[in-house]
């Protein structure tokens, strides 16, 4: 078992006080790792040895250096790639095979931000005055970075890239659940050119990311996680400013009208709320169909639903890993409780036993039916393979229906008729709207929620404008005094 360390100013150093805790492999339970638990005092030896670095050389850093060491940042996840993906299947839960591409999306990340680093740049505005108008984008400078545990490294690259390329320094932590493939990969930010203290990594709980967002130094905070605690973090923010962005999840709808594909519907429908065992922030969790093709699409859902082969996420046969702590199990295992209740079990339903899978965290893919969208299955984010299926006549009930929650992270849409389609998706009050599709995404694009589900996007250049603040320099061209006294 390795007992890691943390990241601070480019050296590997141990909590203070020297407290550690356990890492666990959701597939057996068995404790894997033993990581520091960091200290308030550490979070703010964090923040000063990114402050340090900022102000020591990496403001000045050029565009094409941040940009270089962005593509060397990738070459080497290429590089790392079998070893880290078997690392975060084995920390996560999720198939190997879903770690792979994850990590090449990872690679994908930086080599992104590293050839948008020469392509920021400011404007020169035609004001009306014999002077030059500039609009400088400069980095905001520290930047906290909170990670959630679904996609470990892959959140981690969707907030570091953005922010080296936009020239911040920065302390991210990663989930507690899953901080290994972050520390592993760490080792090589100082070969890869990212000079001591650019980025530092802290481990911990929620009151070692509380620390970070209330430190009165750090001048941006990125989260992705739970409702409840983007709410926290946005109050807590408030007492110093600092800037904030929150991708918080969602409980997003997935609608199949009656002229859609019937067998890219079925699998559409599976595909957006299994993957990754549902520990997806777009999962889309609440399938609703149009009511000429319900029984029948219900029916093949649930027979293929039956196939989906469950086990340990290093099995390349596997399709659906446990998920990722006791904790997640028991909540959705409370969640299926309470869907029992308020709907009907077409498939499912609870804790997954047999060979192979009773010590670890498995749960039934799960469908539940006939789900009215006023239940608690359909209006909480349950983060786990459970999907309420609700039944809709036409067009306007099924808007109504996806409408009708707090949250707007996501959305699809599936029918083979393009006005009926693009109407929908001009009504969808959500950030992400795919037609005919669920979950494809590209760094490329921008990545955030509607309403509830956050503030801010990640990823394209929006991604990072968030790490980036705008100062106007107006340069007099008048030799002359003003001539006003
Ligand atoms: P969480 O929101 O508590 O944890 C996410 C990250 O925030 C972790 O790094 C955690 O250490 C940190 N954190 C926790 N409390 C904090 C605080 N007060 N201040 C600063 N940082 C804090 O999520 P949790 O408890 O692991 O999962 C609960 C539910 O949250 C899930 O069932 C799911 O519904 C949702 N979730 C959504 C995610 C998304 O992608 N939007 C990702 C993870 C969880
Ligand atoms: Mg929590």
């Amino acid at each position: 078992m390795t007992t890691y360390e943390m990241l601070i100013g480019g050296e590997w150093t141990k909590a203070s006080p020297r407290k550690t805790f356990d890492v666990f492999d959701p597939a057996t339970g068995k404790v894997i790792a033993k990581v520091p638990e960091a200290s308030p005092a550490d979070v703010d030896r964090a923040v000063k040895a990114a402050r340090a670095a900022f102000d020591g050389g990496w403001r000045d850093a050029t565009a094409q250096e941040r940009g270089r060491i962005l593509f060397r940042l990738a070459q080497k996840m290429r590089d790392e790639l079998p070893r880290l993906a078997e690392l975060e299947t084995r920390n996560s839960g999720k198939p190997i095979v879903e770690s792979e591409y994850d990590l090449t999306d990872v690679a994908t990340c930086f080599e992104y931000y590293g050839g948008l680093a020469t392509k920021l740049h400011g404007e020169v505005l035609p004001v009306p005055d014999n002077a030059v108008s500039l609009a400088l984008r400069e980095p905001l400078g520290v930047a906290g970075q909170i990670i959630p545990w679904n996609y470990p490294l892959l959140m981690a690259a969707w907030k570091l890239a953005p922010a080296i390329c936009a020239g911040c320094s920065m302390v991210i932590k990663p989930a507690e659940q899953t901080p290994l493939s972050l520390l592993e990969f760490a080792r090589f930010f100082e070969e890869c050119g990212l000079p001591k203290g650019v980025v530092n990594v802290v481990t911990g709980f929620g009151p070692t990311g509380a620390a970070l967002v209330a430190h009165g130094d750090v001048d941006k905070v990125a989260f992705t996680g739970s409702m409840e605690v983007g709410k926290i973090i946005m109050k807590s923010a408030a007492a110093t400013l600092k800037k904030v962005s929150l991708e918080l999840g969602g409980k997003s709808p997935n609608i199949f009208f009656a002229d859609a594909d019937f067998e890219a519907a079925v699998d559409g429908a599976l595909f957006g709320v299994f993957i990754n065992q549902g520990e997806v922030c777009s999962a889309g969790s609440r399938v609703l169909i149009q009511r000429p093709i319900y029984k029948k699409m219900l029916d093949a859902m649930v027979e293929k639903a039956r196939t989906i082969k469950l086990g340990s996420g290093l099995d390349r046969e596997t399709k659906m890993g446990p998920v990722v702590s006791k904790e997640q199990m028991a909540r959705i295992l409370k969640y299926q409780r309470i869907g029992k209740g308020e709907a009907k079990v077409a498939v499912g339903g609870g804790r997954a036993t047999g060979k192979g899978l009773d010590k670890g965290y498995f749960v039934q893919p799960t469908i539940f039916y006939d789900v009215n969208n006023s239940a608690r299955i359909a209006r909480e984010e349950i983060f786990g393979p459970v999907m309420s299926v609700i039944p809709f006549d036409d067009e306007a009930e099924a808007l109504k229906i996806a409408n009708d929650t707090p949250y707007g992270l996501a959305a699809a849409v599936w029918s083979r008729d393009i006005f009926k389609c693009f109407r929908v998706v001009k009504r969808l009050q959500a950030g992400i709207v795919w037609v005919n599709h669920m979950q494809p995404t590209y760094v490329e694009a921008p990545w955030g929620g509607y309403k509830m589900s956050g503030v801010g996007r990640e990823l394209g250049p929006w991604g990072a404008e968030e790490y980036m603040q705008i100062k106007q320099v107006h340069i007099n061209l008048n030799e002359s005094p003003i001539g006003w006294y």
